[in-house]
């Protein structure tokens, strides 16, 4: 009884070896080499083709190798009936709260457009803000908003947070729901969106949330691609009202050569960095989880169906 890994990337082998490191017994395969695809009971994906987990008939659950499940929502074509589980691991919190961290920084102390004004050769000193002139709103408190919202109290950050259903975070102001969502909105001078993307998410980063925010805001979005509406975000950057944005996740992943946030000034793009699952640190998880399996003992973190995350 064995594991399958499908995922488009270079990074296969690196799952296989660090499963191997961790639990030798435990037969795992690539989903492109030859194997017994009726002794599969885990498909561990990251991204996989649509349609590839058609194969495996005895599968028990399929497991995501990052904290984001969106992309196995979207496979139609998948065993429905399954669970579906997914990362919460200390070390991808910490690496995303370090990212957000670094773009809040590199925004107040505008770092981005001097690296811009060097390219061009200008010297031009400009006004820099602190820790205590800003309020950060986090959109979504689940594991990374958490992290992050914690981490930034720490710097002395005012924070506050935003998510479906209240939340109890030391000195961190927790607003709820969509009614709560205007006041939130209001007083975030930079916006971090750290939500899952669902039905109820997607867009949600457009031209009506952009108005609610306050003159100047920054927008942060280290979620995915499909929470934002991009020509709304560029309609905001060019009529003033938000001062800049730093994106990790776009809706098509590389970004097309001919994407107009390429050449935005008010733009910092990074390539879906900020946070990646480490190998080791994620894989005694999927193990465990493995083994809960084979003990019908119940599965962690496992994502609600019916929300998606
Ligand atoms: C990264 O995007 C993840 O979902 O882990």
């Amino acid at each position: 009884m064995s594991i399958v890994i499908i995922r488009q990337d270079d990074k296969i082998e690196s799952w296989k070896q660090a499963i191997h490191r961790v639990a030798p017994d435990i037969p795992v395969y690539s989903y492109l080499e030859t194997h017994p695809r009726d002794a599969i009971e885990v498909a561990l994906l990251w991204k996989h083709p649509i349609g590839s987990l058609e194969p495996y008939k005895n599968l028990k659950y399929i497991a995501s190798s990052g904290a984001g499940v969106d992309f196995i929502f979207e496979d139609e074509q998948r065993p429905k009936e399954l669970p579906i589980t997914r990362v919460i691991d200390n070390l991808l919190a910490a690496d995303m709260s370090e990212h957000v961290i670094a773009l809040i920084f590199n925004y107040l102390k505008n770092l981005d457009s001097y690296r811009q004004d060097q390219n061009g050769k200008r010297w031009q000193p400009t006004s820099y803000q602190r820790i205590g002139d800003v309020k950060i709103g986090i959109l979504g408190l689940g594991a990374l908003g958490k992290n992050l919202a914690e981490t930034l109290v720490k710097f002395g950050f005012q924070t506050q947070g935003w998510s479906n259903s209240t939340k109890y975070i030391d000195n961190v102001n927790s607003f709820a729901g969509a009614s709560e969502l205007p006041n939130f909105l209001s007083s975030s001078n930079i916006l971090v969106c750290l939500l899952p993307l669902t039905s109820l998410t997607r867009g949600i980063l457009n031209q009506s949330l952009f108005a609610q925010l306050p003159q100047d805001a920054y927008l942060i979005n280290v979620a995915r691609g499909g929470h934002l509406v991009d020509a709304d975000l560029i309609a905001f950057l060019d009529n003033g009202h938000l001062s800049g944005a730093s994106l990790d996740v776009f809706h098509e992943e590389p970004l097309a050569s001919t994407h107009p946030f390429w050449e935005h000034k008010k733009i910092l793009m990074t390539p879906h960095c900020a946070s990646v699952s480490d190998t080791d640190s994620v894989v005694p998880q999927v193990i465990e989880n493995y083994r809960r399996m084979k003990k019908d003992e119940a599965l962690r973190h496992v994502v609600a169906p019916d929300k998606g995350y």
